[in-house]
Formats: C-alpha cells, sequence, structure tokens
C-alpha cells in the first residue's frame, strides 16, 4: 500500500526547490503526496524563518496539526510523523521539539537527503514505543547534492534549478547565512548533468537558483571556474531551453559580463531580480550591503542600456533600525527614479542572533507600517503601470497551470507578468497546455495580465 506525505512550503523558492526533491525522495521509498495533512503518514513543514510572522506561523500550524492528530487517534486513526524542516528547524534545532513535543523530526535545509532514513528510524522508534526526537541541522552542502543527484526530475516545463546556496555576506538583518550555511556553488558538471536531465525531458524554461545566484563561481573538473553568465551562454548554447532566468542576485556580484549576458543571450529572459533594501546610504552601510546606491543606479543604467525593455524588481525593507524619515524618503525617491516593473516590500522584522536586532534604535511598529503603506501604494502604482504598457503587445507565454474558471490557462510573460488566457473547450486546454505560445495582450490589472490566442 502507498503511504502518503503532506507537505507544506513556506518561505522563498530555494524552499519550493527542495521541497520538490523531497517529495521526489520520498516517492523512491512509495510515499504519495496527499493534501490532507489528516490522510498523510509524514507530514512535512518546510519552514522559513526569515521574519518572525513566517517563523511564528510554524508554530500556529504545528498547534492546529496537533488538534488533528488527537483527534484522529482517538478515532482509531493510525498514528503519523511530523517534522519540520527548513529554516526554522536550522535555527532551532532542538527548541522546537521542547516549545512543541509532538515534533518527531528537526532538520535542516543541508541534511534532507537524510529525509528516508530519519522516517525509517522515527517509525521504528514509534513502534517501540519511544517518543523520536530526532534532530539533524548538519551544514556541510556538497553531501545533499550528491545524494540528490541521483533522483528523478519533475514533470513540469518550467524547473528550477539550484546552482548556489548559501551566503556569506552578512547583511545586519538576515538570517540566511546563518540558516543555509556559507556560500557554496555546485560544480560545472553537476550543474549541467541536472540541465541535461531537464533537458532531455523536454523543460523549456529553467530558473537558475541561489540566495546569491549571481556570486555562482563552480568549477569545472579542468580547473576551470564558471561565472554565472559563462554558465548560462554555456546552457543557450548546449540545450534546448528557451527560456533562462536567474534569482536572487546581489547588486555587489553584478558583474559588467552578466549585464552584457542580457543583451548578447536571448534565451536569457527580460527581468531582473535585485534587490536594493533601501534608497540611502546610511541605511545600506548600516545594513551591511557593500553597496552604495550610486553603484546600483550604475548598474541599472548598464542593464537598460542592454535591454531597453527589461522588467526590473527588487525587495526593500522599511524601519530598519535609525531609519528616520529623510532616510526613507531616499527610498520613495529611488524607487521613483528606477520605476519597477513589480516589487517585494516588507516591515524590518529584528532577527534573534542578527546584528541589528541588538541596535536600541529600533523603529516603532506604526511607523514602518505607515512606511510600508506609502511605499506599497507606488510600487503598485508602478506595476499597473507597466503591466498598462503590455496591453496591444505580442507576447510568448508558457502557458504552465489552469486557471480558477473552465477553459482557462495561466502563464508568464518574458517579463515575468502572470497572463490569462481563456482557450474555450476542454481539447484547447490540453492543447495550449505546458506550450510556450504567443498571445496577445487584451487588458491589463494591477497583477495580471489578460490575453488571446492569435489564431494561425
Ligand atoms: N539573498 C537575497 C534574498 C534574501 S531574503 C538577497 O540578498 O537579496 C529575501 C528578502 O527578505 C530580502 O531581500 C529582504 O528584503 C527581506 N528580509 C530579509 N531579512 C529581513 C528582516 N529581518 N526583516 C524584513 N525583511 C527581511
Ligand atoms: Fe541575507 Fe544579505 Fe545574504 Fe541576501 S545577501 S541572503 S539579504 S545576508
Ligand atoms: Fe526563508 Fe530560508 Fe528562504 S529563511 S527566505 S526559506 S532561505
Amino acid at each position: 500500500m502507498t503511504k502518503k506525505l503532506y507537505i507544506k512550503t513556506y518561505g522563498c523558492q530555494m524552499n519550493v526547490y527542495d521541497t520538490e526533491r523531497m517529495v521526489d525522495l520520498m516517492s523512491y521509498e512509495g510515499y504519495a503526496v496527499t493534501d490532507q495533512p489528516d490522510d498523510a503518514d509524514l507530514v512535512v513543514l518546510n519552514t522559513c524563518h526569515i521574519r518572525e510572522k513566517a517563523a511564528e506561523k510554524v508554530y500556529s500550524d504545528i498547534g492546529r496539526l496537533r488538534v488533528l492528530k488527537t483527534k484522529k487517534i482517538k478515532k482509531g486513526g493510525k498514528d503519523s510523523i511530523l517534522a519540520v524542516g527548513g529554516c526554522v528547524a536550522q535555527a532551532e534545532g532542538s527548541e522546537i521539539q521542547r516549545r512543541a513535543p509532538v515534533v518527531d523530526m528537526v532538520f535542516g535545509p543541508q541534511t534532507y537527503h537524510r529525509l528516508p532514513e530519519m522516517t525509517k528510524e522515527a517509525h521504528k522508534a514509534k513502534s517501540e514505543g519511544i517518543r523520536p526526537q530526532i534532530v539533524d541541522t548538519d551544514l556541510s552542502v556538497s553531501e545533499k547534492f550528491d545524494s540528490l543527484s541521483k533522483q528523478a526530475v519533475s514533470q513540469k516545463k518550467t524547473a528550477f534549478l539550484t546552482v548556489q546556496e548559501g551566503c556569506d555576506k552578512f547583511c545586519t538583518y538576515c538570517v540566511v547565512p546563518y540558516t543555509r550555511g556559507g556560500e557554496f556553488s555546485r560544480s560545472f558538471e553537476d550543474v549541467m548533468k541536472d540541465a541535461k536531465k531537464l533537458d532531455d525531458a523536454g523543460v523549456l524554461e529553467v530558473t537558475l537558483l541561489g540566495q546569491n545566484v549571481n556570486a555562482y563561481h563552480g568549477m569545472s573538473a579542468q580547473g576551470v571556474e564558471w561565472t554565472l553568465a559563462n554558465l548560462i551562454r554555456h546552457l543557450a548554447k548546449e540545450t534546448n531551453f528557451k527560456r533562462i532566468r536567474y534569482t536572487t542576485s546581489h547588486p555587489q556580484d553584478m558583474t559588467d559580463d552578466l549585464i552584457a549576458v542580457h543583451g548578447e543571450i536571448e534565451q536569457c529572459m527580460p527581468y531582473l531580480h535585485l534587490p536594493v533594501q533601501a534608497g540611502s546610504d546610511k541605511i545600506v552601510k548600516a545594513m551591511n550591503r557593500h553597496h552604495t546606491i550610486a553603484s546600483y543606479r550604475k548598474i541599472i543604467d548598464d542593464v537598460r542600456k542592454m535591454r531597453s525593455d527589461i522588467a526590473l524588481s527588487g525587495d526593500f525593507i522599511v524601519g530598519f533600525p535609525g531609519e528616520t524619515d529623510a532616510d526613507f524618503q531616499e527610498t520613495m525617491n529611488l524607487v521613483r527614479e528606477i520605476n519597477y516593473a513589480q516589487a517585494y516590500s516588507f516591515m524590518y522584522s529584528a532577527r534573534p542572533g542578527t546584528p541589528a536586532a541588538d541596535r536600541d534604535d529600533q523603529i516603532e511598529e506604526h511607523v514602518k507600517a505607515e512606511r510600508l503603506a506609502e511605499l506599497q501604494d507606488e510600487l503598485i502604482r508602478q506595476q499597473r503601470a507597466f503591466n498598462d504598457t503590455s496591453v496591444g503587445k505580442i507576447m510568448a507565454v508558457l502557458l504552465e497551470r489552469t486557471g480558477k474558471e473552465a477553459g482557462q490557462l495561466v502563464g508568464r510573460s518574458p517579463y515575468m507578468q502572470a497572463v490569462h488566457v481563456n482557450v474555450g473547450n476542454r481539447d484547447m486546454v490540453e492543447q495550449n497546455f505546458d506550450k510556450l505560445v504567443d498571445m496577445k495582450i487584451i487588458s491589463a490589472g494591477p497583477r495580471s495580465l489578460k490575453g488571446e490566442l492569435i489564431s494561425k
């Protein structure tokens, strides 16, 4: 009988990638995915520690799962294993089980390849009447990728490929260097092996992933160091991928050569996610970001020279300790000047163990909230304006999922905008699903576009 796995993903695309790999791993152990935690033999929460809210959500979810499980067992249902993985697990380790004894297993982003063994161990302990208290938060990355490379690849036409992990930058607000460990680039051969598999499976779009993906510096067996720019060039030449994307980049590692790729490689999509976090030199310095506002501006100018239509995206933090109204207005000015196609913005959240959390000039919550609202108003206005410029254009859209309405498909434009299209009947859905289709954009909203098929 097949066993069931319920897995919930919080946080960033690295976690989405890790979840896919865990599903692959457990499928070899006879586990099929279920969307009902009640039905599962193994429940995994793949968690995020980036902001307090994200981390606290995990504990409320554990509470809910505990109630479900107690009810189920009372009714004579089978017991299940509850595992907490990801970045909260890495940061808090066995503290999780102290706070929530119902948790059987805790493992970090660099140890999830041992999930099958850990699960067996937990089942064995339970069958002997012992409470399994497994904690595995080792941080060495290469062993993980070695064991994952034996696994299957996803069936979708758009796929993530992790090329780099971890971070050495230590921005003063951020937990990632502690939860994901130091910067690690996979070897050129390993990356190409995975790329080949995706290519053979007919993948059309690949997104190269890393916390600092443009810091990629994988070695080849010949001892040659590969940059991200050269990796993209090589993938464009040696594979059939129609679209290549990469995320997330740091301004410090945005080389002229990588900027040049945007003008040179057709498959490199006209979209760049390049977080600046704040618009004041004082604040980015206090954040330990290793770039200035002038250097960021220069990068944006250069990228736009290469690809004038490029869609720019970024991340912003408002209310970093010591941020004055004037500092915040510098962020607003920068945003108005750059004109983003899309962006993410957050209130600063003090995270345990990070230097900024110890500062005594923390900003009051209501001030952060006001600043966030002002910034988000402007960002959404810009996004809307960007979307409006798409109306009337013909764009290639990768139709990657079905929509809410019957006969509807949803995909992404080259600029990462979500595009909805009503293709008509079920035959047409089948015919266009997972295809890269030219489409005319007929209307725009703040968060998505509507398109129609161009009759051939
Ligand atoms: N490695 C990427 C992204 C890291 S996390 C980069 O350096 O750009 C994603 C985003 O979360 C960050 O860009 C930042 O905007 C936000 N973030 C990180 N720590 C935060 C904190 N303590 N409070 C609020 N936002 C935070
Ligand atoms: Fe965090 Fe900064 Fe590293 Fe990004 S570069 S992961 S924000 S420490
Ligand atoms: Fe969150 Fe970990 Fe990603 S803290 S943002 S899941 S790297």
